[in-house]
């Protein structure tokens, strides 16, 4: 008998990449998608409702709760990514706005109910954030004891090497460096393991032009054309003949925990330098025998390395229904 399938709830800023990764999530056999909960990022917070529920409207899974959450970050003034995402923040690709509405209650109010109902029947949850960590460092400040419905929060942000929303800082965490700094305190505090699926590993898992054409023909208007207008939006906006998966690693992660290469690690959020705020501080020093700083509370599982190929593949095969051939 195949294992049970892994509950999970993603948060995400739909978003270009969230969008794949919702597809991936809504699809996939091994997860069991509770619900999802939207941020502003990528785009703002109105957008990106509207996009999560037009997603999981093509992937046919109108019975997944969706909430709205924080509107802004904690401190900074929020500053979407809609020069890279497009005007609606999905691509503009012009599909039908969703006639669902989301759940009447906060997304922190959400992620409560389903964290609480999971350490009830002793089934808890893998929380996949996506995205700026307002709604997680919230929840987490506001009802602690949602961590025994928690199994991991396997997050996509940060970076051990270089950033992307400036030199230092990966966008997710440079949009709300509280915000992360606060998760990775309350994980530490409460016993909840971290995976960070960051930049190092981002960009691995790639899709080629030509695949998202096999996959629009495929289905136009289901899920493999949606995922493949997705790639081609991509591949267009950035002149290239492929594009990553983005967000989806982190799923593909969830699914398939062997396809990353993890390191334990100290990890801190810098908070205050000018050119260096929202940057993840992963420690490789090793070994590590002494920091004037103290040694930090939060200790990671980072992923240093990815089978990008075999990441690319499952999300092509569960997205394309096994319809598209070719490696990249
Ligand atoms: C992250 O930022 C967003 O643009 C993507 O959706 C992803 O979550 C990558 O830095
Ligand atoms: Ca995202």
């Amino acid at each position: 008998m195949p294992p049970a399938p892994l509950p999970v709830i993603l948060d995400v800023d739909t978003g270009v990449d969230d969008a794949c990764a919702l597809l991936l999530a809504a699809r996939h056999p091994a997860l069991d998608l509770r619900a999802v909960t939207c941020v502003a990022g990528n785009a703002p917070l109105d957008l990106v409702v509207a996009n999560t529920l037009t997603v999981l409207d093509v992937a046919g899974r109108h019975e997944v709760p969706v909430a709205a959450g924080a509107g802004r970050p904690l401190l900074e003034d929020p500053a979407d990514a809609r020069h890279v995402h497009g005007r609606d923040g999905m691509g503009d690709l012009g599909r039908p706005r969703s006639a669902r509405v989301p759940q009447p209650v906060h997304a922190v109010e959400l992620l409560r109910s389903q964290l609480m109902a999971a350490a009830r029947t002793g089934e808890p949850i893998t929380l996949i954030p996506l995205a700026p960590l307002t709604n997680i460092a919230l929840l987490l400040r506001t009802y602690p004891a949602v961590a025994q419905g928690i199994s991991r929060v396997l997050f996509m942000g940060g970076s051990a090497s270089t950033g992307n929303a400036t030199a230092s800082a990966e966008f997710n965490v440079f949009h709300d460096p509280e915000a992360a700094a606060i998760v990775l305190d309350a994980c530490a505090a409460l016993g909840v393991p971290v995976t960070m699926y960051g930049l190092d590993v981002f960009y691995e898992p790639q899709v080629t032009a030509a695949q998202a054409g096999e996959l629009i023909a495929a289905d136009p208007a289901g899920p493999a054309g949606l995922a493949g207008e997705l790639i081609a939006y991509q591949c267009a906006r950035f002149e290239s003949q492929s594009a990553t998966i983005g967000d989806a690693g982190a799923v593909c992660a969830a699914i398939a925990p062997g396809g990353i290469v993890t390191r334990t690690l100290p990890v801190r959020v810098e908070l205050s330098g000018r050119h260096t705020r929202g940057r993840t501080v992963v420690d490789q020093r090793d070994p590590l025998t002494h920091d004037p700083h103290g040694r930090p509370d939060a200790v990671v599982d980072v992923a240093v390395d990815v089978d990008g190929a075999a990441f690319s593949r499952l999300w092509l095969d569960t997205v394309g229904f096994h319809t598209v051939g070719g490696g990249c």
